[in-house]
């Protein structure tokens, strides 16, 4: 908190509560995209987030992502009777950061228990709707749908998209919307609509209208555009992110 009186982060905290219309935001000094070291300070403030906010019965769905990946080593070991679950399937990401496997340390950690939601990505839609049929796959869903805390990662649209080996049609696709930002599998334009979606199972959109707690966690400079794309959909409860993206956010509104 010293540090963070010393930056005057406090005060661009405010302005940004205000001007991006969400309740609260944690600001860590420092820019990830300079610093990988700032990443993990974005893990521990969220994971204080979570153990503040965190009760024996919630439902938690979790998203995938370098950011997000840094959550669980920041958590003390607790004894919550909690549920942790992906926010969505497979979207194309390497293991050590799907969802799945967040989940699971995640819910170690916190002393809950979990649910990991088997499908694999680049599935023919048939597929996945058949795979989605299956009785243990309806009840993992069913329970992300009951999901009481939400927590995601905000990417760079394009970026995201290229590091989950997008096709080059998609690309253009997404080029040609404009998309600039994607969370949970959505991809959404500089004013929060959806603009494209991945082919994958998990929350929808409509989903988050009744979920209590949400939180997103995004640093560093390049993703400020991104950030206020999410901002602007006025679904985020709580943003935890670093100085670099938030001086530019600043800039942005
Ligand atoms: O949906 C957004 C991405 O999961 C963000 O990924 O934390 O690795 O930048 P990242």
């Amino acid at each position: 908190d010293y540090v963070k009186e010393l930056l005057d982060l406090k005060n661009i905290e405010e302005q940004l509560e205000i001007n991006l219309g969400i309740g609260q935001v944690n600001i860590v000094p420092g820019d990830s995209n300079e610093n990988p070291l700032v990443k993990k300070e974005l893990g521990k403030a969220a994971a204080k987030v979570l153990q503040r906010f965190v009760n024996d019965g919630d439902i938690i769905a979790v998203t995938g992502g370098t950011t997000i990946a840094t959550i669980p080593e920041n958590l003390p070991k607790l004894s919550k009777n909690v549920l942790v679950v992906p926010g969505r399937g497979a979207l194309g990401e390497k293991v050590e950061i799907q969802a799945n496997t967040i989940v699971a340390a995640m819910a170690t950690q916190l002393g809950g228990n979990y649910k990991m939601l088997h499908v694999p990505e680049n599935l023919s839609p048939e597929a996945m709707e058949k795979l989605t049929e299956d009785p243990k796959i309806q009840e993992v869903l069913e329970a992300i749908r009951k999901a009481n805390i939400l927590i995601h990662g905000i990417g760079d649209a394009l970026e995201m998209a290229k590091r989950r080996g997008t096709s080059e049609e998609n690309l253009r696709l997404l080029e040609e919307k404009e998309a600039v930002a994607e969370a949970f599998g959505y991809y959404f334009d500089k004013d929060g609509k959806i603009v494209h979606q991945s082919n994958s199972i998990g929350l929808k959109l409509e989903d988050l209208e009744k979920i209590p707690l949400i939180i997103a966690i995004a640093g560093g400079k390049d993703k400020a555009k991104a950030i206020k794309s999410i901002a602007a959909s006025k679904k985020q409860h709580i943003l935890i992110t670093d100085e670099g993206a938030a001086l530019e956010l600043l800039k942005l509104c």
